[in-house]
């Protein structure tokens, strides 16, 4: 939800502006602006459309200076205009910032304002933060930025430069996420990552109230009370090449295909001597793993699909009461939340606002937090008493396919690790359990080599209107992950349900126009699923299915099948999900669509 990026040092800041912006351009992407201080005033060129769109009204202003900030816009608070897009500036193009997150009070700040005589041009929450800091502040930058904290509610990253200081940018953070990057003569500040990396590695997270000052000598940083503090930095492990496309014509594509590689990394360094082994990485003991009477799984999106398939798996190897919830849902309801549940928060950014909200409530509760992120230093990493990394590396691609495949790798690790602790895993079963673990790599690979006969089927059903995918027990939720894609990245309805609640409604639906998509491996719950492909066979609808290499009887019923290599019941969402991700790329690429960034989206949703 908007890209913010700041620069302060020695190189032309606009190129580092809008190769920033392009890294960030996922997080929203329907205009952007920089604003550039050339010493004697800032210069603000903004545009709607993409940073691409921005680059050619810049090519020909080519702003200097060695002191930039920029934005790259996902709209909340007014409509997708030039006026609109950031940054922002007070009526003097003195203070001028850009924002990520949502003033809650802009109303009446903007009321109050204006019954002051101030003007506003925009329709934006953000232009109130300018005009308000150009109220308050009398010299003192810091004491300026404490009392704007006090005034603002809702959530923010912001990065602000004053015309009058060519020596720093400042940035202010509660609720939306702000890196800021430690270079040699150089300091940088972004919302994410990749904008920061082709800089320096070397990084800072900040926290709800911090504030930071950047220079071309350092970094430094207050406490919401105005106290200076050291922070810990962290050493980024990514390198360039992972955000960027690689030769690929999409992220989306590139990611997907980096699957297998993801499953081997969150695999690798834990399992040793035919076990898993959690316990250098994880704080929690053996003593805390015994006393859980619950696990709570808690997700957003993709993410929540993930958790859905974890959740059969916890299910399936504990012995604990497990539950699985929207977090948007769970921190509003009244369930159960005891100091001996555990609740696991899965989010490949760390920052999704209602995840972090979730967090916050089982926190008041007492409850063991854990968070599994592709993120280390995101917010939610620094909220939970422990982490268990994906090891995916950046995902640009707004559909989520990489790090849905990190997230699964390493829920199944947490819950065999959890179940040996507790005595409760099948361990007769183990040495079989890890080996085939450890092919699934392989089979993802496998998988991903018959792509051009998903592109091929994709062709036949691109322009359809409507599809159902269907799926029983662990593949319940890789069908809603399907049809999540589908509906994502090339906008046709898809509807998901569980197999056997098809007759209780959604049958309705069926006719020859319907393709259904059924995920159906050989696995305790076939002989169910293959009922259901009849009944929708019988109401001469198309089925496409997803099924194990040399199942024929699938291969006789359904009208098309994606064969997939065959592996243990447990694990066949590793390898069913893949065509479905392939499907939904070709269908949406046939169609034409933005597949990396797709309408109305954003990667990453820090507001609620
Ligand atoms: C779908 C997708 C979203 C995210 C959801 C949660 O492709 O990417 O549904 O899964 O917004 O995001 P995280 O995992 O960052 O909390």
């Amino acid at each position: 939800m908007c890209g913010i990026v700041g620069y302060i040092g020695y190189r032309n800041v606009c190129d580092v502006l809008l190769d920033g912006l392009k890294r960030l351009e996922y997080r929203g992407y329907d205009s952007a602006g920089i604003a550039i201080n050339d010493g004697n005033e800032i210069e603000i060129i903004k545009e709607v459309g993409k940073v691409s769109d921005l680059e050619r009204i810049v090519a020909n202003v080519a702003p200097k200076g060695k002191q930039g900030i920029g934005h790259t816009r996902w709209a909340t608070h007014g409509g997708v205009t030039t006026v609109n897009a950031h940054p922002h500036s007070d009526e003097y193009k003195r203070f001028v910032l850009a924002h990520n997150g949502i003033i809650e009070n802009y109303h009446e700040l903007k009321e109050a304002l204006a019954a002051e005589g101030f003007t506003f041009i925009s329709q934006t929450d953000t232009e109130v933060i300018a005009h308000l800091l150009s109220k308050i502040y009398d010299g003192d930058m810091l004491k300026a930025l404490t009392s704007l904290q006090d005034q603002l509610r809702g959530s923010y990253a912001l990065a602000i430069m004053d015309r009058e200081d060519k020596n720093h940018i400042y940035c202010m953070r509660k609720g939306s996420p702000l890196v800021l990057g430690i270079g040699e003569g150089e300091s940088l500040c972004a919302s994410d990552i990749p904008a920061i990396l082709p800089y320096t590695r070397k990084v800072m997270y900040m926290d709800d109230g911090e504030i930071a000052q950047l220079s071309s000598q350092g970094i430094k940083v207050w406490d919401a009370k105005g106290t200076p503090i050291q922070k810990k930095s962290f050493f980024i492990d990514w390198d360039l090449s992972m955000a960027e496309r690689g030769g690929y014509p999409h992220f989306m594509l590139k990611e997907i295909h980096e699957q297998g590689g993801v499953c081997r990394s969150t695999l690798k360094g834990r399992i040793s001597g035919g076990s898993v082994d959690l316990s250098g990485e994880l704080s929690m003991d053996e003593h805390t793993m015994i006393s859980f009477r619950a696990v709570h799984l808690i997700a957003c999106g993709t993410s929540y699909y993930a958790s859905l398939i974890a959740e059969r798996i916890f299910e399936r190897w504990t012995d604990l009461d497990v539950k699985v919830d929207i977090a948007s849902e769970y921190r509003y309801r009244d369930s159960k939340i005891t100091p001996d549940t555990l609740v696991v928060f899965v989010s490949q950014s760390g920052e999704t606002a209602d995840t972090l909200a979730a967090q916050r409530k089982a926190r008041a509760c007492g409850a063991y937090c854990l968070a599994v992120t592709n993120v280390q230093g995101s917010t939610l990493a620094r909220c939970c008493d422990d982490v268990l990394l994906l090891k995916a590396g950046p995902e640009i691609g707004v559909a989520a396919t990489k790090t849905f495949m990190g997230q699964i790798t390493a829920l199944y690790l947490l819950a065999m690790y959890i179940a040996k602790v507790r005595g409760t895993f099948p361990i007769e079963r183990e040495s079989e359990l890890i080996d085939e673990l450890l092919q699934i790599p392989y089979k993802i690979e496998t998988v991903l080599e018959r792509e051009h006969l998903i592109e091929e089927l994709a062709s036949k059903f691109a322009f359809s209107q409507n599809f159902l995918y269907l799926g029983r027990g662990i593949s319940f939720p890789v069908a809603l992950e399907g049809a999540l894609k589908l509906k994502e990245i090339s906008y046709i309805h898809a509807e998901a349900y569980a197999a056997g609640e098809m007759k209780h409604g959604p049958i309705a639906l069926i006719d020859p126009n319907v393709p259904v998509v059924v995920v159906a491996p050989k696995d305790s719950l076939y002989e169910k699923t293959l009922s259901n492909i009849q009944e929708a066979k019988a109401r001469h609808a198309p089925i496409i299915a997803v099924g194990f290499d040399g199942d024929e009887r699938l291969a006789s019923d359904a009208d098309h099948v994606l064969c997939v290599p065959p592996t243990l019941e447990e694990f066949s969402p590793f390898v069913t999900v893949v065509p479905l991700q392939l499907f939904a790329y070709h269908v949406a690429k046939k169609r034409g669509c933005e597949i990396d960034k797709p309408r109305n989206l954003a990667k990453s949703v820090t507001v609620e």
